[in-house]
């Protein structure tokens, strides 16, 4: 661990093409290669500890989606996860809340074992937004996150109404919290997903790509929304997407998933060349330019890439260069 202040901005990314700062410790010596994860990645803020896998590995029959990793995760701790379709983000995220069993290893939130249906973990899952006719408002899915938990007892109203306008503010969604939601934009949805997982007051925020389908200046709001609600309330964020660029200036981490490996470290650290190459097994380019970062010639589908096509999500043989 490092001894740079939690939530510090401009994480690790502040400019990709400089020397990097963000030197990850590997058996305690400062290295400026992604670990394979192998060993414990310390958090790179030095925050409170609140996620601890151990040699953590995830299989569905003979298929191992990833194994051997070993993260601390710190609050006020920004994390992206980057990996092709089908390379086990998702999967991730479900272990860590306990809705997948791992299948070795360990993990731990708060210092106790990962169970089932923590409150204090948010998720934001990976899902196709509100379809028409769905009879919920805007506040409503906030409400639903207030005291959708709860069995019997509701908050007292006054209380309830306090908790609703507050993640409305949050959010911003004051505009249009009486609206249904059907009728919202796809980013006016995804902060009240936010928002909603947020209700729990969570110590650890989990967000399965919530820039899909949103276009460049959404994902903008989107990622600061997350960003600021992680520095104010101090939380641990691992947050799923396919293009690094929109978030690059906020993560202090990377974990990348490829075939089965992982890499994690700073994104200067993990989105080099020689170590994309090495995790695909073929030779990548990782080419910096104008402030982004693209990945090319990954056999897999591509991770990163300079323009979202229409719809916003990166799909299988996309090749940006
Ligand atoms: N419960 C399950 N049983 C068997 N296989 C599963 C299960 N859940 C996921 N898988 C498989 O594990 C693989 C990884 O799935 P996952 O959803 O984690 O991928 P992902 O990295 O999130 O992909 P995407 O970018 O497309 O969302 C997929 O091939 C999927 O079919
Ligand atoms: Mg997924």
């Amino acid at each position: 661990m490092d001894d740079r202040q939690p939530g510090r901005p401009g994480g690790g990314a502040s400019q990709v093409t400089t020397t990097t700062q963000d030197a990850l410790t590997v058996r305690g010596e400062a290295s400026t290669q992604a670990a394979p994860a192998t060993q414990a990645d310390s958090p790179s803020t030095g925050g409170d500890v609140v996620l601890r896998l151990r040699d953590a590995a995830l299989r569905f029959g003979d298929r191992t989606l990833w194994s051997g990793l070993n993260l601390d995760v710190a609050a006020g701790e920004f994390i992206a996860i980057l990996g092709a379709n089908g390379s086990g983000k998702s999967s991730l995220l479900k272990a860590i809340l306990g809705q997948l069993p791992l299948s070795a290893g360990t993990a731990e939130f708060l210092g106790a074992p990962i169970k089932g249906g923590n409150r204090r973990i948010g998720y934001v899952p990976q899902q196709k937004l509100a379809d028409e006719g769905v009879p919920l408002r805007a506040e409503d899915l906030i409400g639903l996150g207030v005291d959708g938990h709860r069995w019997g007892i509701p908050l007292p109203s006054k209380a309830r109404r306090a908790a609703i306008d507050k993640l409305i503010h949050d959010v911003h969604a004051e505009r249009y919290r009486h609206e249904p939601l059907s009728d919202l934009s796809g980013g006016e949805q995804q902060r009240l997903r936010i928002g909603q997982a947020l209700a729990g007051d969570p110590r650890l925020l989990l967000c399965d790509e919530p820039l899909l389908s949103l276009d460049l200046a959404y994902q903008t709001v989107v990622s600061e929304l997350v960003d600021k609600s992680r520095r104010t309330r101090n939380l641990g964020v691992l947050f799923v997407t396919h293009d690094i660029n929109p978030i690059l200036p906020m993560v202090d981490r990377v974990i990348y998933l490829a075939g089965g490996k992982i890499r994690i470290g700073t994104p200067d650290e993990v989105l080099r060349t020689e170590v994309l190459s090495e995790l695909y097994g073929s030779p990548v380019d990782v080419v910096r330019t104008r402030g982004r970062i693209v990945v090319v010639g990954a056999v897999e589908p591509c991770i990163t890439h300079t323009a979202p096509p229409s719809d916003g999500h990166t799909h299988k043989g996309d090749a940006h260069a």
